[in-house]
């Protein structure tokens, strides 16, 4: 992919941020962490990542309305265009020393996704993609998985902790998942799992109760994959409804299947 300014723009910010995290992770001990509410942890590195990215992406495109998680709305002049970024997605691994965490930049235009890059800065790994032309990791084009059985497919999923989520739910659901599919997986950053089905690493994913910025940049990698990506009822917004279904045709309407007749 010759990679457009506008991509440019979002993969320069994402980098900044990036090394700007990973810093942060080599002194996760130092780190200086305040609590949002019950196992939300936030960083000073979330908020200073969250910064960066408002900082670069405002002098790039000012007057793009910046929607971010530490910070919220700030609205813009243009009022067509939206960022919507998570920092830092994955924020309990991260302040576990885990590696799998990402910053999230979706681009909304209207209602439409038009770009998004995700990246992992522990490894490297950057996810871009552009509506109609394609979503890549590092440079290669990116297809999701061609299985059609979900007897043989690896499925992502997001799990309630505490404070969080219908632990009820999740429990039927996942006794409804485990029996039919070849493993369950739970990795603890949303961007990453929605990028994980775009790259055909996993079969699909499904998760409830998420944000905007959890979701933008993941949901269009899916679908320049040649994915499909909806709520719960096959056809809904998640960006609206906040839960999300993936992966390719058939291991879509497979998941839906089985959420949807979860009592
Ligand atoms: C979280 C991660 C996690 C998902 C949570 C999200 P954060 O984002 O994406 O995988 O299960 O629901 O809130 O808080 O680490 O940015
Ligand atoms: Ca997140
Ligand atoms: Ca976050």
């Amino acid at each position: 992919m010759i990679p457009s300014a506008l991509i440019n723009v979002m993969v320069k910010a994402a980098r900044r941020a990036g090394r700007s995290l990973k810093r942060d992770l080599g002194e996760i001990e130092n780190l200086q962490v305040s609590m949002k509410g019950p196992a939300n942890f936030v960083s000073a590195a979330d908020k200073r990542a969250e910064e960066m990215l408002y900082d670069d992406l405002a002098k790039a495109r000012p007057g793009y309305g910046f929607l971010g998680e530490e910070g919220g709305a700030r609205e813009g002049t243009d009022k067509s265009h939206t960022w919507i970024v998570d920092p830092l997605d994955g924020t309990t691994n991260f302040l576990h020393g885990i590696p799998q965490f990402a910053i999230s930049i979706g681009l909304l235009r209207e209602d439409t996704l038009i770009a998004g890059v995700i990246y992992n800065p522990a490894n490297d790994e950057l996810y871009v993609t552009e509506r109609g032309k394609g979503a890549f990791l590092n440079d290669q084009r990116l297809r999701v998985a061609g299985r059609k059985q979900l007897n043989e497919s690896v499925i992502a999923c997001g799990l309630p902790h505490i404070g969080r989520g219908n632990l009820g739910l999740a429990h039927r659901e996942l006794g409804a998942m485990m029996p039919k599919v070849a493993g369950l997986r739970r990795f603890g950053a949303a961007s990453l799992d929605l990028a994980g089905v775009a790259a055909g690493r996993l079969d699909g994913y499904w998760e409830r109760d998420l944000q905007p910025w959890d979701l933008a940049a993941g949901m269009l990698m899916i679908r320049e994959a040649g994915g499909k990506v909806s709520g719960m009822q096959g056809s809904d917004d998640p960006l609206k409804t906040g839960d999300v279904v993936c992966g390719n045709e058939t291991i879509h309407r497979e998941l839906l299947k089985v959420l949807k007749a979860v009592p």
